[in-house]
């Protein structure tokens, strides 16, 4: 047996979102009618936990920064504490790595031209710990081992989302050709539309958000050729965020050869702090 693809998760990381519940405020009504609509997605994972997840994500200048700019940075370490992003540490569990996995996989993306950064010592800030909490709530241990896959989508240049789809296509060879039955679900998180500074801040933009849900799910192709400038005009300077979720999608089986993903959740909700927030879970076929 192999590792397998099994599922992708896509969510937004707002920190506010984490905040609410390491202060237990999730069932304050502003709160509240955002969290019962994740409800879902909880229950699909508490039933559908992977052994692994390849989470997508991009640091918000808490383990790189100016003097170190990474465009895909893979976790290869055996854990990872969360970052003191100037509040302290959120309080929530270590995240233990899989090296072996890691290694394996920037071996072979690596081979498939792709030029992995390979970190194995690093802090990870709220948007790989706050996906994690939405979705997994409070537990003493993460239920799985996390791979980091860190994507620099905070200083120019980033990288477009076709190279991102590409990466994800590489990635589901990686795991496939991985000698050990494991099950692996690749999360691409970040998004939806936000800016969080300039005279546009605040800005949402829910037609835009809706086309990429659809277009993500149903015609992920065509979703790689939307250029960044796109994305930042139409969704705000973070709202490119989203070009990650192009690469769990590009790491799902109907773009290898298999039948289209069957699609287990979606939530759309505006507002979370300045920011809309978009779910969705896609399971193998
Ligand atoms: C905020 C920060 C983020 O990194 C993000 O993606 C969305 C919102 C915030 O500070 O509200
Ligand atoms: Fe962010």
């Amino acid at each position: 047996m192999t590792a397998r693809v099994t599922a992708s998760v896509y969510t937004s990381h707002v920190p506010a979102m984490g905040v609410a519940i390491d202060r237990g405020i999730q069932d304050e009504p502003y709160w509240k009618v955002l969290f019962d609509q994740m409800e879902p997605a909880r229950r699909w994972l508490a039933e559908n936990t992977p052994d692994v997840i390849v989470l997508v994500y991009n640091d918000h200048a808490s383990a790189f920064g100016l003097d170190l700019v990474p465009t895909f940075a893979l976790g290869t370490g055996e854990k990872y504490e969360p970052a003191d992003e100037g509040w302290g540490p959120r309080p929530v569990p270590t995240v233990h790595g899989h090296p072996e996995l890691a290694a394996h996989i920037a071996q072979s993306v690596i081979q498939q031209d792709f030029d992995l950064t390979l970190v194995n010592e690093m802090a990870v800030d709220h948007g790989l710990t706050v996906p994690l909490t939405i979705l997994f709530g409070q537990p003493e241990n993460w239920p799985c081992k996390v791979i980091p896959l860190a994507v620099n989508v905070v200083l120019y240049p980033v990288p477009s989302g076709r190279r991102c789809l590409e990466l994800g296509k590489a990635l589901r060879r990686a795991i496939d050709s991985y000698d050990e039955d494991l099950d692996v679900q690749v999360w691409g998180t970040g998004g939806m539309s936000h800016q969080l500074q300039g005279p546009r801040g605040g800005l949402i933009n829910s037609e835009f958000d809706h086309m990429f849900l659809d277009s993500l799910v149903g015609d992920p192709e065509t979703t790689a050729r939307i250029p960044h400038v796109e994305y930042v005009r139409e969704a705000g300077s973070e709202g490119i965020e989203l070009v990650m979720w192009l690469i769990a999608r590009g790491a799902m089986g109907d773009l290898h050869g298999g039948s289209a993903p069957l699609e287990r959740h979606r939530l759309y909700h505006v507002p979370a702090s300045n920011t809309a927030v978009g779910q969705l879970v896609l399971e193998e076929a």
